[in-house]
């Protein structure tokens, strides 16, 4: 089988975790890498012995050879350099959130209608972790019942202190939405994908608990401590913390919250769902265990087990039960699925798919948006309301 030639733009933090996934997946092959700057693209490409490297998309756009990109960059360039991806004809793997806003969003998906063989992706990888995809299968088949409540939060302490800083702060980079649309979006994508229903209704408290911050006059890597000296003092209008109850169009309710100044939650990412019959809960940081409520037994503790994983959850399913797997597994089933697709010959809209569909990306733009609107209004707010 020809392996497909892949380039990705933006050698930052989550653009190490995409290198590392390709290579892992094996059916692509990491060709080039390509970053405004072209040292640290070097640097990569140099220790990954990628064959070439260079320092703007247009570059990495023209080379005929590369079939599929890789949208690593930050947020506010998702839309620019994804649209230019898609009239190149190229695949693209877009990270998230697909834009600052839901007009930025719906423009990617409205272009994608004119290029039906392009497959599109977005990076909600914690939906392809193996006993995720196993307990969307297990609900579905009925094994809890009804679902009736979806609770939980996705919990940060990365910006707590005032020194903290990254361009995820500003508006003009991050969009709407900096907690939300950052950690929020992969809680409500877990919560639909678990229970396969959709979020339509929402009623938030959003808070900024740092009004200002100290902008340091150096660039601030992602999770990075901060230790430059020189800043300037800057007003802060994107929310640290967002508290929201939920209406899914199944008649299930639920609340979560997601917060970046949480002392001590590092990728807290906490979900339940509660059935007629019983529960199940999961938490990331502990990612090859779940939890079995139940209200006549004795609860139980399921483990990741390839062997009695539910329909096609076992694939995404690889070592043995007993040797954990977590977020880096999670990614690389996201790539696996992605890959999978287009070399299967797959086309978006007919044929179904476990990765994030740009439409689906678009949906959790609206969702980010609804909950800024209601944080604001407060009030509740209807998806079509925005
Ligand atoms: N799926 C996930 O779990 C996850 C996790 C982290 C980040 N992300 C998303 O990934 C994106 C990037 O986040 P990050 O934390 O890696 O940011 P980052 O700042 O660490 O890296 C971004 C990289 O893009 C490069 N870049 C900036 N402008 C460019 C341009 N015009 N052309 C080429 N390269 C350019 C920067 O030099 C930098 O190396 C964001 O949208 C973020 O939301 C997703």
């Amino acid at each position: 089988m020809q392996k497909l030639k892949v380039g990705i733009i933006g050698a930052g933090y989550i653009g190490d975790s995409h290198i590392e996934a390709i290579r892992r997946v094996g059916l692509p092959e990491l060709t080039a890498i390509a970053d405004v700057n072209y040292n640290l693209a070097k640097s990569k490409a140099d220790a990954f012995g990628v064959e070439k490297c260079y320092k703007s998309l247009d570059d990495l756009v023209a080379d005929e050879e590369i079939n599929v990109i890789h949208n690593c960059t930050p947020t506010h360039l998702h839309l620019e350099i994804n649209e230019k991806i898609i009239k190149a004809g190229k695949h693209v793997f877009s990270e998230k959130p697909l834009g600052r806003t839901s007009a930025e969003s719906l423009q990617m998906v409205e272009l994608l209608k004119k290029y039906p063989d392009t497959v599109a992706g977005v990076n909600f990888c914690y939906r392809m972790n193996a006993l995720i995809q196993d307990t969307k299968n297990r609900i579905a088949s009925g094994e809890i019942g009804k679902p009736y409540l979806v609770h939980g939060s996705y919990l940060q302490d990365w910006l707590l202190f005032e020194t903290d800083y990254n361009w995820r702060i500003e508006p003009e980079y991050t969009g709407v939405s900096r907690c939300v649309g950052d950690i929020g979006s992969h809680w409500m994508d877990l919560a639909q994908v678990l229970t396969g229903s959709k979020i339509v209704e929402v009623c938030a408290n959003t808070v900024i608990a740092l009004p200002t911050r100290k902008k340091p006059a150096g660039v601030v890597e992602t999770f990075a401590v901060n230790t430059d000296q020189n800043y300037t003092e800057v007003n802060v209008e994107t929310e640290d913390y967002a508290g929201v109850l939920i209406k899914f169009d199944s008649g299930a309710s639920g609340v979560f919250q997601c917060s970046e100044i949480s002392a001590g939650r590092k990728c807290f990412i906490d979900i339940e769902i509660d059935g007629s019959k019983a529960s199940f809960q999961w938490n990331q940081q502990t990612s090859d265990q779940m939890w079995k409520g139940n209200r006549n037994s004795n609860n139980e503790q399921i483990m990741r087990n390839p062997n009695l994983a539910l329909g096609g959850a076992k694939k995404y399913s690889h070592l043995a039960a007993g040797h954990p797997e977590g977020w880096n597994d999670a990614f690389k089933n996201n790539l696996d699925a992605y890959y999978h697709f287009i070399l299967d010959g797959k086309k978006m809209g007919k044929d179904p798919c476990d990765f994030a569909t740009f439409e689906e990306a678009h949906y959790l733009m609206r969702l980010t948006e609804a909950v800024i609107k209601s944080g604001k209004e407060k009030r509740w707010v209807k998806l079509d309301e925005v």
